[in-house]
């Protein structure tokens, strides 16, 4: 009997071990697929479950914490390796960047130092052994209660990581004056992280009303804290030309003097727009440069007589109608004309890219637009820079698989049949521009209302066949927006959701967890100032 009962105690026994072992693995899988945050939401309490503890966002596609914590001090130093010579200086230079990011508010002098032997204590940067499976921009961050060691493939992959880094400190260190009453602590962690697509961007219209280089600048640096690296310029439309272009001088003496509203516009002197694309590649963000044609030209047909079929200038434009300005498609004084501009500015730009625009153009006979976009095309490449641009320019038969089409209508069939990638831009879900609500007090609304969440729950994969995606964008027009509180005001919160779906994996992103990460980064972004909007929808 005795015998009997100690074998059926040890059935039910093992059978229970199994039993917690198989729930115990089946549970882990979540853990693992959502990237460790419902580990770490389940390891708080109840009562603080509204309050993650770590909150990165984008989300890492891989990600565990556990208890142990390093303490950044103030003889603390960032050691930085590369595999050779000229990728160790540029991650001198990024060490450098972490080190005047940290500086301010924690008030060390963090130096950075060349070697591959980094002490107790301190922050490690490299290049060497990273892991070519992880990408260009993938990085694997491993923070032990001794050592903070931040390694990838490249040193843009690195840049990638250091956001994540700064996410993982106090939100304190984002303030701009000096903190001492904060540790400088990170979790020990073990993140290894990549993005969803290529290509995430936002789009910035510096011609409806001229943004200051400040601003452009602030407007950089919020973006790459989000892991995002392209930065879309629109630098002409009806209502201003913002670019200096030195054979036409008078496109910015009488075009760029013009915006929405009758306020004095502006436009960057080459020397400024250099100075934006080195600030925005120093972050390993692309400058997009757009010069929006055959339409939305009234600018340039306003600075140069001999651009219209009477030879006469067009009166400067301060409203917000579309649809209403054309080059002349026939004429070959609008060839030379593109050509000079195209020359000038692919020379001043690093990156693959011309944005030609090409959308709204309604004052353009079909054939007179397909024409033109095949001989711009044409100048374009002549320069070693491939196109951009937005419907229906896929549909000109110039443009061809090397094309990128930024895809802001729904009909992408032409892209698709001649097998273009395309920046998704869906006005519903990614125009920054519209207002969140009936009372929001800047924006438009022809596409909706789109608050917070909207902007967040949306999938490329919704808007194109997954083959045809480079990506996605987030466009923010200016024709309400006249200054940096403003492009906050209406980038904020949205726009770290947009960057959140152009880096994680779908099925690791959904609202409910997000909107309480979002919340612990309404501290961060008081920190930096950001006038964001307090969504309802967030208990910030
Ligand atoms: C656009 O919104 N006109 C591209």
């Amino acid at each position: 009997m005795k015998g009997s009962k100690k074998a059926k105690l040890l059935r039910i026994t093992l059978v229970s071990l199994i039993s917690a072992g198989l729930i115990g693995l089946f549970l882990a899988q979540f853990l693992f697929r959502d990237g460790g945050f419902t580990a770490v939401l389940n390891s708080l309490s109840a009562s603080s479950k509204q309050t993650p503890k770590y909150a990165v966002i984008p989300k890492p596609a891989n990600c565990s914490f556990t208890e142990e914590t390093f303490i950044l001090t103030d003889t603390a130093s960032i050691y930085i390796n590369g595999n050779n010579t000229e990728e160790t200086d540029e991650i001198y230079n990024i060490g450098e960047y972490l080190s005047e990011k940290l500086k301010t508010s924690t008030g060390y002098p963090l130096s950075v130092i060349k070697s591959d032997a980094p002490s107790k204590g301190n922050i490690y940067l490299t290049t060497a052994g990273g892991d070519s499976s992880l990408g260009q921009e993938g990085y694997q961050l491993d923070i032990t209660n001794s050592l903070v060691t931040l390694k990838a493939f490249t040193p843009e992959g690195l840049f990638r990581g250091i956001q994540t880094l700064r996410q993982l400190f106090p939100a304190a260190i984002e303030k701009n004056s000096l903190v001492t009453d904060t540790a400088w602590t990170l979790p020990a962690a073990s993140i290894t992280d990549y993005p969803a697509y290529p290509w995430r961007g936002m789009m910035l219209d510096t011609a409806r009303h001229f943004i200051e280089v400040e601003d452009v600048k602030r407007t950089i640096d919020l973006i790459a804290q989000y892991k995002m690296n392209k930065f879309h310029m629109h630098l002409s439309d009806d209502q201003g030309w913002r670019i200096e272009i030195k054979s036409w001088p008078e496109l910015t003496t009488i075009g760029g003097s013009s915006e929405v509203g009758g306020g004095r516009g502006g436009f960057y002197t080459q020397e400024e727009y250099s100075d934006i694309v080195n600030y925005a590649k120093e972050r390993y963000i692309t400058v997009i440069p757009e010069i929006d044609m055959p339409g939305h030209t009234n600018a340039a047909l306003a600075s140069y007589g001999e651009l219209n079929p009477d030879g006469k200038k067009k009166e400067l434009y301060t409203g917000i109608d579309v649809g209403f300005s054309s080059l002349m498609c026939r004429s070959e004084v609008t060839y030379a004309f593109v050509n000079d501009v195209i020359r000038e500015l692919a020379a001043l730009t690093p990156g693959d890219y011309i944005h030609i625009g090409g959308d709204e153009a309604s004052s353009t006979s079909k054939e007179d637009y397909d024409y033109f976009i095949g001989r711009v095309n044409e100048i374009v490449s002549s320069y070693g820079k491939k196109t951009i641009g937005w419907n229906p320019f896929d549909t000109s038969p110039g443009t061809t698989s090397e094309s990128l089409l930024q895809k802001w209508n729904p009909d992408s069939s032409a892209a698709e049949a001649k097998g273009m990638k395309m920046i998704l831009s869906p006005p519903p879900k990614a125009y920054i521009d519209m207002k969140y609500d009936e009372n929001t007090p800047l924006g438009l609304q022809w596409a909706g209302f789109i608050p917070t969440k909207t902007a967040y729950e949306w999938d490329p994969s919704d808007f194109a066949p997954s083959v045809h995606i480079a990506g996605i964008e987030c466009p923010l027009w200016s024709e309400t927006i006249k200054s940096m509180n403003d492009i906050e005001f209406l980038a904020f919160p949205r726009l770290p959701g947009h960057a959140e779906i152009g880096w994680t994996p779908k099925n690791l992103r959904n609202w409910k967890e997000y909107k309480l990460r979002l919340k612990v980064h309404g501290e961060r972004m008081e920190n930096q100032e950001i006038n964001y909007y307090k969504d309802p929808d967030v208990s910030w």
